[in-house]
């Protein structure tokens, strides 16, 4: 695909355009990553004209991004990319005076961040305006439905005036650099191949934590839960990186074949094993940080049975994962912001160590906020051992910060932005991958409605109600914190 000329930005004036789309597209441009003649065309429903928008744009540069990094000249000729056409996205009439603004309209990229209730009637404005043609490409921003029928239509929506060629569906964690550095831990050193399997790994956790609560966003998250927000999306795809066979190649089919393949072996949770293998949370009052925070319900002021914490206890039911459970949890309100996966290795078969105690190799790959891959490893303390040789588990740590000191670290969006405008799809995620992720879903969904599955309480700071010890406790295996 030849990079894009225009990119039209849907949701222009919303949050997530200020705090990352347009910082992110700034970052490209001061590189002088974006095509010379790339325009960057918002679009929402506020009655805004060019100048305004710029002004917008400009403020959000001012509070996202540090004063150093954004030098006066190169904010103007950015600001000089940028263009708004106000509309309507329920009604295809406006959409001519966008059609208008796009140059050629096969060198399109175009964002998506709007309502879902709004994906249709745009599908069919863009489609009327003559801008489906086939060099565009179209970035949708989740949520993409809230379970596997509603994320259907919507893919048929689409599907009927882009193909899946065209599609870039956004899943801001393929974005983050250790994310994709899995790819390159896992199938650019041999040393993990031959034991990442149920031969040598004993489980995997993954979690994601964060500090923050509602943050105002009750409206969409109480209608979705930690459940849909995180794991059907973001965990699940770190599942399938860790989980997926060697692609032959690093192009999207080759990808997006290995790690669809995994999403569709997770093995159903359902109503007969809810109870056993999840536990969903909702966090009350208590203290982040040593800062006492209001619970859920005082902050969304009515009564919901919402979780904001979920556990899991997944299989991957395949050759290379039989038997290896992989432990999921994510919540809102939890001691920190983390984003972590744990691969705990086996025990060596016969320890000549007599009674020395023997920890088993862990590798550890820190995603957020620090990014790091260490693995824990089994050395002998220093001495001369007259009561016997002693060992320790230390740390063989990769600080990926100090080790690409001279690089600069760039934020997930900037990737995909340039991934998009460029016509990459690697990084995006395929329609079967999404529906494979929801059919897992769903059925923990329609396990919990069928068991009257309740959430359990927890003091916001704490990792979820003590049930999500128990979940991997009662296997032997404790949280890694
Ligand atoms: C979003 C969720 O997809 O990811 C949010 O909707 C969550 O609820 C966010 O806070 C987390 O992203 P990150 O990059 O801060 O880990």
């Amino acid at each position: 695909m030849t990079a894009a000329t225009s990119l039209l930005l849907f949701g222009a004036t919303g949050d997530l355009s200020r705090r990352m789309l347009i910082p992110s597209l700034f970052g490209l441009h001061g590189d002088g990553l974006l095509h010379p003649d790339l325009r960057i065309i918002g679009t929402a429903r506020s009655t805004l004209d060019s100048g305004s928008f710029r002004e917008l744009a400009a403020k959000a540069l001012e509070q996202h991004l540090e004063a150093d990094r954004r030098p006066p000249a190169a904010v103007a000729s950015f600001l000089d990319r940028l263009a708004y056409v106000p509309l309507d996205a329920s009604r295809t009439e406006g959409f001519a005076a966008l059609a208008a603004e796009v140059g050629d309209p096969c060198r399109l990229a175009i964002f998506l961040s709007t309502a879902p209730s709004l994906f249709g009637s745009t599908i069919a404005g863009l489609s009327s305006a003559g801008l489906a043609c086939a060099g565009a490409r179209l970035a949708l921003e989740k949520p993409l439905g809230h379970d596997l029928a509603s994320s259907r239509a919507i893919n048929d929506a689409v599907a009927a005036a882009y193909p899946e060629s065209q599609i870039f569906r956004i899943d801001h964690y393929l974005g983050k650099e250790t994310v994709q550095n899995l790819l390159a831990l896992r199938f650019g050193n041999i040393l993990f191949e031959p034991l990442w399997n149920a031969t040598g790994i004993q489980s995997v956790q993954i979690s994601v934590g964060e500090t923050v609560g509602l943050e105002g966003r009750g409206d969409y998250y109480d209608g979705m839960g930690a459940l849909r927000d995180m794991v059907q999306n973001h965990m699940l795809q770190l599942l399938a990186l860790v989980a997926m066979e060697p692609p032959a190649r690093l192009d999207p089919a080759a990808v997006r074949d290995e790690k669809v393949k995994v999403l569709r072996s997770l093995r159903p949770i359902t109503a007969r094993e809810v109870e056993s293998h999840s536990v969903r949370g909702q966090y009350g009052a208590g203290a982040i940080l040593g800062q006492p925070v209001p619970g859920y319900l005082d902050e969304l002021a009515k009564p919901s049975d919402t979780e904001t914490f979920v556990a899991l206890k997944a299989h991957v039911d395949n050759w290379r994962w039989k038997g290896v459970p992989f432990y999921l949890r994510t919540g809102k309100r939890v001691p920190e912001r983390v984003s972590e996966i744990i691969v705990q290795f086996r025990d060596v078969p016969h320890s000549m160590f007599g009674d020395a105690a023997l920890k088993a190799n862990k590798l550890i790959i820190s995603i957020q906020p620090d990014e790091n891959v260490g693995l824990q490893m089994m050395a002998k303390v220093p001495g001369l051992d007259r009561d016997g040789l002693k060992l320790r588990a230390v740390p063989l740590d990769i600080g990926m910060t100090n080790a690409f000191a001279d690089v600069r670290r760039r934020i997930a969006y900037e990737r995909l932005m340039l991934d998009l405008v460029e016509g990459r799809q690697t990084l995006f995620v395929r329609r079967d991958e999404v529906e494979a992720q929801w059919t897992w879903i769903d059925a923990i969904r329609a396990g919990w409605a069928q068991t009257g599955m309740a959430v359990k309480p927890y003091a916001a700071g704490n990792w979820g109600p003590a049930a999500a010890i128990a979940l991997t406790e009662r296997d032997g295996v404790s949280w890694h914190d």
